[in-house]
């Protein structure tokens, strides 16, 4: 018998990943979104919102990420269904965290079960970033293609779209810290400039191979030599204040390599150890907290399952 009603959890996701702007993202454990859809019997999607940050997200269907894509959806497989779809925000907008994308998945991946699973959840990845660009006003994946499939994913090409799901080092912790600030993801797009020298090309294609290399072999010193970006961050770090500092000091307690979490104002490290994660954090906390932000520390493994279906 079919369901008329879901609740379905979704993690937060770090985008980039230092060298891969808009094609690398992976998954983490916390935090995470909770939607309930339920099934109406009035066409049209009413949405409402309550937790962290709920005010400053429109609860109009087209302007809503988990709105836009389930309308995608809706067209896609040529329903006229309607729901209704309460988010209960557990990631803060404009963290660097994926906040957006979670909605986006969550009401993409309901609304798809309630209808029986039509599509399989690679087919629902175009449908996940039609949402997302309601918030970014741009199509990328690095944040949605994570959330929705678990694991870290590369981009490997937008058109066609191609993902591939990376090997997880055993060993491999992250950290995530996240100050009491905001970032707007249009206003961080918009400084990354349109083109770049050769130099830079090849020096980023370079990182980018070094990591996806080192993600197989599990060399963490190829991966920190890395997990450098010259696309986006060397013109985002102004936005977070304190960002160098937040830097070295997870490079000084260990890290492996350390960068802008999305479009930020979050960081994220990688580590060998959830010991040396769990160090790292404090140090980064510290840091921010020098800088008169307070500030909230994730330290998991790379989270690998797909959202859970909580009823
Ligand atoms: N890759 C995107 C960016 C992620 O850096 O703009 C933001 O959601």
């Amino acid at each position: 018998m079919s369901k008329d009603s879901v609740r379905i959890k979704v993690s937060a996701s770090v985008a980039n990943v230092s060298c891969g702007f808009d094609c690398l993202g992976y998954s983490l454990e916390e935090p995470a979104d909770i939607l309930t859809i339920t099934k109406r019997e009035k066409p049209g999607i009413e949405i409402t919102i309550s937790g962290t940050g709920a005010d400053s997200i429109s609860t109009l269907a087209g302007r809503n990420t988990a709105g836009k894509g389930i309308l995608s959806l809706l067209t896609a497989v040529d329903q006229q269904l309607g729901f209704t779809v309460h988010i209960e925000k557990g990631i803060f907008p404009g963290s660097g965290l994926g906040s957006s994308a979670a909605s986006a998945v969550g009401g993409v991946v309901g609304v798809n079960l309630l209808l029986g699973s039509p599509l399989k959840p690679s087919e629902l990845l175009i449908h996940c970033m039609a949402g997302e660009a309601a918030a970014s006003g741009d199509f990328h994946a690095d944040n949605v293609a994570p959330a929705l499939l678990g694991s870290i994913i590369l981009i490997r090409s937008y058109d066609p779209l191609d993902i591939v799901s990376l090997p997880i080092p055993e060993n491999l912790f992250s950290t995530v810290v996240l100050p009491e600030l905001s970032i707007n993801t249009k206003k961080a797009r918009a400084l990354v400039p349109r083109h770049v020298p050769i130099k830079t090309a090849v020096e980023q294609a370079g990182n980018l191979a070094g990591f996806t290399s080192a993600m197989y072999t599990g060399d963490f010193e190829l991966l920190g030599r890395s997990m450098i970006d010259l696309l986006a961050e060397p013109y985002r770090q102004e936005l977070i204040p304190g960002y160098h500092s937040v830097h070295q000091a997870s490079l000084d307690n260990g890290a492996i390599g350390c960068g802008i979490s999305g479009s930020g104002p979050a960081l994220f490290a990688f580590s060998d150890s959830l010991e040396t994660a769990m160090k790292i954090g404090l140090a980064m906390e510290k840091a921010f907290k020098h800088e008169g932000f307070v500030s909230e520390v994730y330290s998991s493994k790379i989270r690998v399952e797909p959202p859970e279906i909580l009823d």
